[in-house]
């Protein structure tokens, strides 16, 4: 259901009209956290509205294909919350908060559970339980899956719960800034574009849930897809909201390596989990060196690494990859488990994988930091303002586990539609500025205004290369820097963007907007990546290659102060001592003395 009908009117670029809307909880961004986060709020009785940058339904949720986590215990009946939260914290390097973890690890099966009561069809054990399956470095088959399309089946399962409430949406729309009420620094509103039509509209309201996923697409070659500009991240830090651990960024360890147009897409982890073998170009399962004990299903950080060594050290495929075989399974179980591997690459590279091994490379796939939060209410250091998913930080830490994005955003997208609708019903509504809409519409113009701009499409270009270049898995303080400085030189021209032509689905003026935003992330990304002078989980460093427990077991927080963005550290929260007793179990403790960080 539309919000608001769709205008007919043609936008003359530098009309400063606006339209208005109210509600009670603004909920930007339609993946998992958001729908879920819409599905609270809405429950809860609150008036509530969700605008997303894409159409409704097409989320990077999705590309989380290989299975949800969660502890049912349906097929290694030992498993359990704890084992969960212990695997969650072990693998996020101990940079995760334990209060997210073990909020997390407990609430993950309701929320398994409730999505198979929402209409999700899982595939099945036996004897009719959802069925799970070993994924890298879970302690035990725990991912629930729909064979290799769990988050497209997770999206459609909300989208029917969002469609059968008629909570209102409005698609392919674009929010550019939140604003606050001067008086009591309290959320009052957004502003959005349309881009179907390039009006604006001024969207009043209480509190903001900010669900809008990660910021995959400032690196080259990604997963993610052309909504992953961080825009998120930047609308908060504009209005004051801290950043912790954005040098974290995860690399999943198989991309697709060719045709070029769809290099970096995602293999799912489902094809290891399904016994897929790493090999490099001597036929050596290299893994074997890496982590004799987990090998192909070890953390993603380790198998990521061990890739971009082999074909560092020369054992790479011609097309700088390694092979990742699973040909040994038969071609009616390959099919029926990973059917959409085996389309992909039949389709997109003329390759059979029941006959033929993959090329694969990492990719960058999912930001570790993001917005700092409250663990039990998503809740920002602004009032009124909430974040939840791929957008927040805390639970995966320093490298997250495959799976546990799914889950991620169910538990806290709930935790977050619970909190707002709580705080939208006990607060008064606040006012937005007319001094401050009036400044962010002549900001978002602009770029209609410049004649000999920039472009947008280069830029955005050079952005990506230059983070892939300079900012990549192995990192050092030369390329860091070289990257600071070339974003710093994109930054000064991007203060002359020029957008061509009319306002309806003006891709120039959109990507104007996702400039500045991947602008100030990258900026966030490099500068926590200079600060953090050790390796620990996805932030390798060849000048800091050790993992130094004894200065850097902190959260780095990025925030703005007096017009500049900072970075300061911040002890990791400290457990309970019976959780502390959790991660250290032995055989933990054990088989890492293996594992080449
Ligand atoms: O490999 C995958 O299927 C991705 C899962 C995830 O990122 O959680």
């Amino acid at each position: 259901m539309w919000a608001a009908a769709p205008s007919q009117k043609q936008f003359d670029p530098t009309d400063e009209s606006y339209d208005t809307i109210s509600c009670d909880v603004l909920i930007v961004g339609a993946g998992g956290a958001g729908m879920r986060a819409a599905i609270e709020s809405f429950d809860l009785g609150v008036n509530t509205l969700i605008v997303c940058k894409s159409l409704l339904g097409k989320a990077h949720t999705v590309m989380a294909e290989g299975g949800i986590a969660a502890s049912l215990g349906n097929v290694d009946p030992q498993d359990n919350w704890k084992i969960h939260f212990s695997d969650t914290i072990v693998e996020g390097q101990q940079l995760s908060n334990w209060r997210i973890a073990e909020i997390f690890a407990k609430e993950a099966p309701e929320r398994v559970i409730e999505l198979e009561y929402y209409g999700a069809l899982f595939d099945r054990t036996e004897d009719g339980k959802i069925m799970q399956r070993p994924f890298g470095a879970h302690s035990y088959r725990r991912l629930c899956y729909i064979g290799d399309r769990t988050g497209l089946e997770l999206i459609r399962t909300l989208q029917d719960q969002v469609l059968k409430r008629n909570i209102p949406y409005i698609d392919e729309s674009e929010i550019t800034c939140i604003f606050k009420d001067r008086r009591t620094g309290a959320v009052s509103g957004a502003l959005a574009i349309k881009i179907r039509t390039g009006e604006l509209i001024l969207l009043k309201c209480k509190a903001i849930i900010l669900a809008t996923g990660g910021c995959g697409k400032v690196y080259a070659v990604t997963s993610n897809s052309w909504e992953s500009t961080g825009d998120g991240i930047a609308l908060a830090y504009r209005a004051g909201a801290e950043l912790m651990d954005m040098e974290m960024i995860q690399f999943h360890p198989t991309g697709m390596i060719y045709p070029a147009g769809v290099r970096g897409m995602l293999i799912t982890e489902a094809v290891r989990g399904e016994g897929g073998i790493l090999t490099n170009s001597k036929g050596e399962r290299f893994m074997e060196k890496y982590d004799p004990k987990r090998l192909e299903l070890s953390a993603r950080d380790v198998v990521s690494r061990s890739i971009y060594t082999e074909i560092q050290e020369g054992r790479g495929t011609p097309n700088g990859a390694v092979y990742l075989d699973i040909r040994h399974r038969g071609s009616n179980y390959i099919k029926s488990k990973l059917p959409s591997m085996y389309f992909q690459f039949l389709e997109f590279a003329g390759v059979d994988i029941t006959k033929e091994k993959m090329e694969v490379a990492p990719t960058v796939h999912y930001q570790m930091g993001g917005i700092r939060v409250v663990p039990e209410t998503c809740e920002t250091n602004i009032k009124g303002l909430y974040a939840a998913g791929e957008v927040a930080c805390g639970l995966h830490g320093a490298n997250r586990l495959g799976g546990n994005s799914l889950s991620d955003i169910l538990v806290f997208g709930r935790r977050a539609g619970l909190a707002a609708s709580e705080y939208a019903k006990s607060s008064s509504s606040q006012e937005v500025g007319t001094e401050d809409l009036a400044k962010e519409i002549s900001r978002i113009l602009a770029p209609f205004k410049n004649v000999n701009g920039s472009n947008p499409f280069d830029l955005k270009d050079r952005i990506a290369a230059a983070m892939w270049k300079y900012v990549g898995i192995v990192r050092n303080e030369t390329d860091l820097r070289k990257g600071l400085d070339e974003i710093g030189l994109i930054k000064l021209e991007s203060k002359n963007l020029q957008a061509k032509g009319p306002r309806a689905f003006n891709q120039s003026w959109a990507d104007s907007m996702a400039v500045w935003n991947m602008i100030l992330d990258c900026e966030a990304i490099i500068r926590s990546a200079l600060a953090r002078k050790e390796s620990r989980g996805a932030h390798t460093r060849s000048d800091y290659p050790r993992k130094d427990d004894a200065n850097w077991l902190v959260n780095i927080v990025t925030k703005e102060k007096e017009g500049q963005m900072v970075q300061e550290t911040v002890p990791v929260p400290q457990m309970p001592p019976e959780y502390e007793a959790l991660i250290n179990r032995e055989e933990i403790l054990a088989w890492k003395k293996n594992v080449k960080q």
